[in-house]
């Protein structure tokens, strides 16, 4: 039995290219790893590290309508099983990521996921616009963890209102599906999911960092300049799993798994809770190799549990 693969040529029922090929919003995947945004740069800063070819998808550092020079340091402090960020999403601007970086980065066969923020719902139209003259986007990915200037500042994700309103808003003015990257900061991530999903969400992504401080006790000053700071890597994984599961029984749209993920069994642990495929993000730092074994790791999975494709695991978390 053959397949189409994302290529459309012909593979063969049991490879690893046919175990692994996934689709999502109507995008063919090679496989269900991606790279995290703000982990990766732009994708071609790491490919001089990995095949860029074998990553199923590339989401980029956060891209505004405007460049953006964030936060003054320090940016970056290391915590147990994690590290603390306030990069302040700098980024070289959605028209800049479509001149200088698209046209080199669309040589790959991987998709390409730009990550969109704004502070007002019209910046995000005014971003996704730039993008949209960009040809060999796949898909975009709205950070919705930003404050709401024109609401009192408070995050679009932590009210299903405002979630859904810039998701609205984007869904008519981008052509390409729309996936919304959910925060951890938030009581009822399902209420979120939902109000999104209804909006008009292709997919959703879960989740962003969660927020955190740490505190120099010889100086007593925080440790970041921006005093908090967003925390991601291992020690978000149970809090990331968690909100993969919860969404998963609130809503129908394909998920995204992010958080904390560094080895296979990571992987197949968000994939058994709902994602339909995972990012990986703070492991990319001391291991850029994470994605590429993680793929290998999931056709190996695949292969030994006689599995034709990976999204057969999906969702199978066993409860009783
Ligand atoms: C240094 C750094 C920068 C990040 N920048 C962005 C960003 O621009 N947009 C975004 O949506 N998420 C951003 N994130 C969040 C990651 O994409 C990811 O959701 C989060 O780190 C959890 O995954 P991880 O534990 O595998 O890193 C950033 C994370 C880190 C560590």
């Amino acid at each position: 039995m053959t397949d189409a693969a994302p290529n459309n040529q012909p593979i063969a029922a049991h490879s690893p290219a046919a175990q692994l090929a996934i689709e999502i919003a109507g995008v063919q995947f090679n496989n269900p790893v991606w790279t995290a945004s703000g982990t990766c740069g732009y994708g071609l800063d790491m490919a001089g590290l990995i095949d860029l070819n074998r990553l199923g998808g590339i989401c980029t550092k956060g891209l505004s309508a405007k460049p953006m020079r964030g936060n003054a340091p320090w940016r970056i402090v290391e915590t147990h099983g994690g590290m603390l960020n306030a990069i302040g999403l700098q980024n070289i601007g959605a028209r800049a990521f479509v001149s200088e970086k698209l046209p080199e980065l669309r040589n790959y066969d991987t998709r390409i996921i730009p990550n969109v923020f704004g502070y007002t719902i019209e910046e995000y139209i005014e971003a996704i616009k730039l993008l949209e003259d960009g040809p060999g986007i796949h898909a975009y990915e709205l950070n919705i963890s930003c404050p709401n200037v024109k609401a009192g500042g408070e995050s679009f994700a932590n009210d299903p209102r405002q979630a859904a309103a810039v998701t609205e808003a984007v869904k008519k003015a981008a052509t390409r599906p729309v996936i919304v990257k959910m925060s951890p900061n938030v009581t009822d991530i399902a209420a979120i999911a939902r109000a999104v999903e209804a909006a008009g969400a292709d997919a959703l992504s879960l989740i962003n960092t969660a927020v955190g401080m740490s505190i120099d006790i010889h100086t007593r000053r925080p440790r970041l300049a921006n005093v908090t700071g967003g925390l991601s890597g291992p020690a978000i994984k149970p809090i990331a799993v968690r909100c993969v599961f919860q969404a998963a029984r609130a809503v129908r749209i394909p998920l995204i798994g992010i958080g904390g993920i560094a080895t296979t069994e990571d992987a197949l642990e968000f994939i058994i809770a709902g994602a339909s495929a995972v990012q990986v993000g703070t492991a990319n730092f001391y291991d850029p190799t994470a994605a590429m074994k993680i793929v290998d790791g999931l056709a190996d999975y695949c292969t030994r549990h006689n599995l034709e494709n990976i999204r057969a695991l999906v969702g199978t978390v066993v409860l009783n």
